[in-house]
């Protein structure tokens, strides 16, 4: 498989040649340096002098002395305070990566690693009748990266939005609208009317307890399959349901399946069930203090009993609540009916949870569970940090909101203002500033590590020469507006022995490095790996393209050498922006 890329194959030819010596390395501790640094490739040594008890210095000067580098492609090493140097022969090297890239083009970088293996990933998951949030953008923007990636390495993806569309929320909903619903603002704007039933809920209830009781009974009766609190339930679920669906629309997002907790409410009973008598879930009072339980306001009430899974043997001192006392479920329970779903159904190999760090605790809990119940399926919280504004934290009260209605248009109106100076036609200039626009909101996020807080910053974001979408998109139609005037190219005609100047070099490194940084993405989940590096593609492009001349080179061969590199950076650019869920557009 990965003898197939040239840096790979590498690797593991130095690997194999330092086994020869008695030492055992893995590949990926030997590092890959963007040329033209002292080394392409450098192992510090210091791991294998301290467990063979040596001086690192006089260890690499050993090795060096006795590897035999002679099948390889590499020419030279050198043994510097503790590190081991490694050079490629340079026409070798071009010659080999340029011969990868064209072995397919389309597919530069990909790997056949997940053929024949399913990954569920779970992402976006907004809640019916609230407004889509940003924190349910970022779930988007990073679970349909992570979607693409595992496509490019040949797994069969299941993307499944797991809508928050059951629980006790929608009992004192289903008893707001009773109370004050307005059935024509729920038509006008579904998601704000009912945000507002819910708070008017919430603040009549403070002075008046009876409200809860009339709530709770409300989702018992959804939970029974009631008629009318089905049939209204629906109204909320279709209408928030379009709402959504506008959004997705314009992100270009798509799931195979939406199934949403909903989906469950018919298997919740034998979950519960099964986990009692297995002796996994007891029947107890309730925990008096149920602690940090999900997002969605949940609380259990403190008569009669419960069903919990207690997690002290994994050292969680908080049980996993699986059904109230009055026999109504929570998002653990369809959280568990939902993973044997998916396991029956689809088989995967592993499941992936795109959802924030507010939930980290219940993940925790949530895993625990799953190990008393014996599935063994790896369940990964791929955790992400909040939006921020560069004023602060987001906070409703003092007028800090982003809302998603207004992010995307405004986004879209703020690239066409970039390209108002530009000749394109009107129609042009809408499709490019949608591109641009909500390139610029997906890269914004997919760019920082996803553990972090983003900061939304428009300037940033939409910075022509800087970290930005519109910076690489504007990058990629460098490459075609010089692969234009060149018209007919003949990448046979290439030879990249030619490419030796530094600016030709350092490129040449960094498309050789893609594979492996889609690897490593795909390994940590961890988009930003690959935008961090189409940056420094972009970057060094640029340099390449001010000193380097394309079109005017000294002999036709030269040039045609140089439009290969171009060709294999607008492709990777273009790949790697795909692989993001970011479009290119030829011109802008
Ligand atoms: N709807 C949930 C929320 O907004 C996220 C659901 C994530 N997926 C899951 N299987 N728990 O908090």
């Amino acid at each position: 498989m990965s003898e197939d890329y040239t840096l790979l194959r590498s690797r593991q030819d130095l690997a194999k040649k330092l086994l020869a010596l008695g030492f055992k390395i893995g590949p990926f501790e030997i590092r890959a340096g963007d040329s033209p640094a002292p080394a392409d490739l450098a192992l510090p040594v210091f791991r294998l002098a301290k467990e063979t008890k040596q001086n690192p210095a006089d260890l690499a000067a050993l090795v060096a002395q006795r590897i035999d580098l002679s099948d390889t492609i590499l020419n030279s090493v050198q043994a510097v305070n503790g590190y081991l140097n490694f050079k490629f022969q340079p026409e070798l090297f071009a010659r080999a990566v340029c011969a990868d890239y064209w072995r397919n083009p389309r597919r530069y970088g990909s790997f056949p690693l997940g053929k024949g293996k399913t990954i569920v990933i779970d992402y976006s998951s907004p809640n019916i009748a609230k407004p889509f949030s940003v924190g349910h953008l970022r779930s988007t923007v990073i679970g349909q990266a992570l979607y693409n990636i595992f496509s490019f390495l040949g797994y069969r993806v299941v993307g499944d939005n797991h809508l928050g569309d059951w629980g006790t929320q929608f009992g004192k909903l289903l008893c707001a609208f009773e109370l004050w619903g307005d059935t024509q603002k729920l038509q006008e704007y579904p998601t704000r009317h009912l945000l507002e039933l819910y708070v008017r809920f919430h603040e009549t209830a403070r002075n008046d307890p009876a409200l809860e009781t009339r709530a709770r009974e409300w989702f018992r009766r959804l939970e029974s399959g009631d008629p009318v609190a089905r049939e209204r339930w629906q109204t909320f679920v279709r209408l928030s349901q379009t709402e959504f669906n506008r959004i997705y629309q314009l992100l270009g997002v798509c799931f195979d399946v939406t199934l949403g907790e909903s989906f469950y409410a018919d298997r919740l009973t034998g979950v519960i069930e099964r986990a009692l008598k297995t002796g996994v879930a007891r029947r107890e009072k309730p925990p008096r203090n149920p602690g940090r339980t999900p997002s969605l306001d949940e609380e259990v009430d403190s008569e009669e009993t419960v069903v919990l899974i207690p997690l002290d043997s994994s050292g969680i001192d908080v049980p996993l609540i699986l059904q109230k006392s009055d026999g109504t479920s929570l998002y653990a329970t369809r959280e568990l009916a939902t993973v044997e779903y998916r396991i029956q159904t689809w088989q995967p190999e592993r499941i992936l949870y795109v959802v924030g760090n507010e939930q980290e605790f219940y993940f925790q809990q949530f895993n625990a569970a799953l190990k008393l119940l014996g599935i063994t399926v790896p369940c990964i919280h791929v955790n992400f940090g909040l939006i921020r504004l560069p004023a602060g934290r987001l906070s409703t009260r003092e007028g800090r909101v982003i809302l998603l209605e207004d992010v995307i248009p405004e986004a879209i109106e703020r690239a066409k203002a970039l390209l108002a100076n530009r000749e394109l036609t009107m129609e042009e200039k809408e499709t490019i500033a949608r591109k641009v626009g909500i390139g610029a909101i997906k890269y914004a996020d997919l760019s920082q590590n996803r553990r972090k807080d983003v900061v939304f910053d428009w300037n940033r974001m939409l910075a022509l020469d800087g970290d930005s979408a519109p910076y690489l998109q504007y990058a990629y139609t460098r490459t075609c507006a010089i692969l234009r005037k060149a018209g007919e190219f003949n990448p046979a005609n290439a030879d990249p022995t030619l490419l030796t100047a530094p600016e030709e070099k350092t490129i040449l490194m960094h498309i050789a490095r893609f594979p492996e940084i889609i690897l490593a993405s795909a390994e940590n989940y961890e988009p930003h790996r690959i935008a961090n590096h189409l940056y420094r593609l972009a970057q060094d492009f640029s340099i390449f393209y001010d000193r380097i001349p394309v079109l005017k080179a000294d002999t036709p061969q030269l040039c045609n050498s140089r439009l290969a590199l171009v060709e294999m950076t607008g492709t990777v650019l273009k790949i790697g922006l795909a692989l993001l869920g970011i479009e290119v557009m030829e011109r802008m």
